[in-house]
């Protein structure tokens, strides 16, 4: 690839999120696709959600230790929407303009997929919410990993050894089959911007399935980049 062909062009950096239940191997891939392009010489900015910036990551802690749990399905929202704000404003935003590719690890649809479909928070109060903290902010392009539930679990539960389960990893089988469905159907009504994409393999396998994802949405061809 040409240095920064995409940059060049727009000046913007594209918006990359990704998204998945437990276990789905998010981390895994975001690191991978950041070193793929960090070795084409493209600007790149891991990030993650709840958290990315110093007020957000307050808030992260407050809703994985579980104490928005206890002011109730609204207000848990209201959290994680007001950590989308600060790190939004401050890291997201200004580094996209800057022509930087942002890897975000979850982002407004862990909010559809986890309050509005799992915690029945109506959808008026999430597309409120939404309006307010990203505006017209939309991913260019939305991974979603899936991975049969038990499995997806499986690994979360390996990957935390002893430690306790958070917030969401203590719930019951059933919501985590639900989030799957959830994301499915995510990605079956906005397929211009969400990519499903089958996490059932070893990681070099769905990396290689990550990647030409972004190249098939993101990239320009040959032939385009010579005529822009
Ligand atoms: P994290 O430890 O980052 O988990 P994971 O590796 O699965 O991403 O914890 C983030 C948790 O917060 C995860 O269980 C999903 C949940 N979450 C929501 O419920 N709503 C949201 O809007 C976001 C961003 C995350």
């Amino acid at each position: 690839m040409s240095e920064s062909a995409g940059q060049r062009r727009s000046g913007r950096g594209r918006f990359i999120t990704f998204e998945g239940g437990e276990g789905t191997g998010k981390s895994t891939q975001i690191k991978k696709l950041a070193d793929r392009l960090k070795a084409a010489r493209m600007r790149t900015l891991v990030t993650r959600e709840p958290g990315g910036s110093p007020g957000a990551e307050i808030m992260r802690h407050l809703v994985l230790s579980g104490m928005g749990k206890l002011l109730g399905p609204d207000a848990e929202t209201l959290l994680f929407a007001a950590a989308r704000d600060d790190h939004v404003r401050t890291v997201i935003a200004p580094a996209l303009s800057h022509g930087t590719w942002v890897l975000c690890d979850r982002f407004a649809d862990s909010t559809r997929a986890y309050q509005g479909s799992l915690g029945s928070v109506p959808a008026g109060l999430i597309n409120a919410m939404q309006r307010v903290t990203i505006g017209d902010l939309k991913p260019d392009l939305t991974i979603i990993l899936d991975l049969p539930v038990e499995i997806g679990l499986q690994r979360a539960a390996a990957r935390r050894g002893s430690g306790t389960p958070d917030r969401f990893e203590g719930e019951q089988l059933s919501f985590h089959q639900g989030l799957r469905e959830a994301y499915r159907k995510i990605a079956a009504e906005e397929p211009a911007r969400c990519v499903l994409i089958d996490a059932n393999s070893d990681p070099d396998t769905v990396a290689g399935r990550v990647w030409a994802a972004l190249r098939d949405r993101l990239l320009p061809t040959p032939a385009s980049a010579v005529s822009a």
